[in-house]
């Protein structure tokens, strides 16, 4: 907190401006606007994205004074392992449209700060590049349940591989939700071939790709394992150049496989259950809104779930996160891990998710203007901002600990 602060009283113009509110116009001036639209956007009406941040302002914080506290420790225990803070970037995908390279900037934003960074499963990058990029700094990997259960077992076995501290399993997104922003501009990035990376690097999901291939003669003659690699290289970039190569036939069969492959619709507890003996890798279930939900993912032996609409992305009027979380809390105890993501803003909002019984939250589309404006340097400021703002709200709200952040430093403001 101090040396961000210090520095910021002293003089260091900052990336990326410090405030949401700023950071959010200049990302939007910076992005095209199919970009905005996919990143910003939100389902239906944008009425889950607005209570998401309606549901943090319906809080108050009740500072505590003269606590003598001089250091504050904010580092928590998750799934294993200690971490710096109780911040970790929600798995985001199609990144590149906002930056190229994305996911290898931002793995190296978040390994910057030791923060843990979750691979989207609809990254940019293979998720091999962006654990080598990142050093001994955690990450876990998000997957999608793919239809082809061959591919779940790929992907489960290359998180294995490169160190991923826990396997989360997304399980609101069986179906892309309903976002008029891009059906009005007729864009989707995945069908530009951004945000499949982590396909097209995928041995089981070439092994599909080149069947497609072989089945349907009037598209292409030969396609060798080597075509399909180059797709990787084209996946990072920006809309344009992939997209003038959807002509020919290999991109074209990659995006209609993985457009066709990436999530099971039928997704139900008895694959889910299936999970424990598929890895050794702890399991998280993230996109849990329902109390009964959570009953029974623990019950059916997750480690942790995310309480998480997504952003506000999948069902427009679902429940805000922040307000799930309270009623997710009290139907499963204290013991279980429970984190929270949507609508995470500033250090303040880390700091109420907490006193309602989040372990720890994920923070998406804010580090996502920072890569917009700053690339890998923008990525770092915005964690290091939120981080460094939660420092401070506790250092002034007298905790000198996570365990101290509790539910009595906080009021419903039920009169605004
Ligand atoms: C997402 N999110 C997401 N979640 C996931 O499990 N896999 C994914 O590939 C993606 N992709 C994705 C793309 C974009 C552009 C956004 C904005 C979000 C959801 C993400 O993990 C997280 O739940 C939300 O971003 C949290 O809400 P806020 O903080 O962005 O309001």
């Amino acid at each position: 907190q101090e040396s961000v602060y210090r520095a910021g009283v002293f003089g260091r113009t900052p990336a990326v401006p410090t405030d949401f509110a700023t950071l959010e116009a200049r990302a939007e001036k910076a992005s095209s606007a199919t970009a905005w639209a996919y990143v910003a956007g939100g389902a239906g009406e944008g009425r889950t994205m607005r209570r998401n941040r309606a549901a943090f302002d319906s809080w108050s914080i009740v500072p505590r004074m003269a606590h003598g506290n001089t250091t504050r420790d904010l580092s928590v225990d998750l799934l294993g392992t200690t971490l710096p803070a109780p911040v970790l970037l929600a798995p985001i995908g199609a990144g590149a449209l906002m930056s190229p390279d994305s996911d290898v900037k931002i793995a190296r934003g978040a390994a910057a700060h030791g923060v843990t960074y979750v691979f989207s499963n609809q990254g940019c990058n293979p998720m091999e590049e962006c654990a080598a990029a990142m050093g001994d700094s955690p990450r876990w990997v998000q997957l999608y349940w793919s239809t082809d259960e061959d591919l779940v077992d790929s992907m489960i076995a290359r998180a294995e591989a490169i160190g991923a501290g826990a396997l989360v399993v997304t399980l609101d997104t069986t179906l892309l939700g309903w976002r008029p922003m891009d059906l009005n501009l007729g864009s989707l990035p995945f069908s530009q071939g951004i945000g499949i990376a982590q396909y097209t690097s995928d041995p089981r999901f070439t092994e599909i790709v080149r069947e497609r291939i072989a089945n349907a003669p009037k598209q292409a003659s030969e396609v060798t394992l080597g075509a399909i690699r180059t797709l990787i290289s084209m996946t990072r970039n920006h809309p344009g150049s992939f997209g003038a190569n959807l002509r020919s036939p290999e991109p074209r069969a990659a995006v209609e496989t993985f457009l066709d492959i990436y999530s099971n619709p039928g997704l139900s507890w008895e694959h889910l259950a299936t999970l424990r003996e598929r890895t050794r890798l702890p399991v998280v279930l993230k996109g849990i809104l329902h109390p009964d939900d959570a009953r029974k993912a623990f019950d059916s032996g997750v480690d942790a779930i995310v309480v998480s609409n997504h952003g506000g992305r999948q069902v427009d009027n679902a429940i805000a996160s922040l307000d799930a979380l309270v009623t997710i809390r009290e139907a499963v105890g204290a013991d279980p891990t429970v984190l929270l993501d949507s609508g995470i803003r500033t250090g303040a909002d880390v700091f109420t998710a907490l006193a309602l019984g989040a372990d720890a939250v994920l923070l998406g589309r804010p580090y996502m203007y920072g890569l917009a404006l700053a690339g890998e340097q923008g990525v770092a400021e915005v964690v290091a901002n939120v981080i460094a703002e939660l420092d401070l709200t506790m250092a002034l709200s007298g905790t000198a600990d996570l365990a101290a952040i509790t539910r009595d430093l906080l009021v419903r403001d039920s009169a605004r």
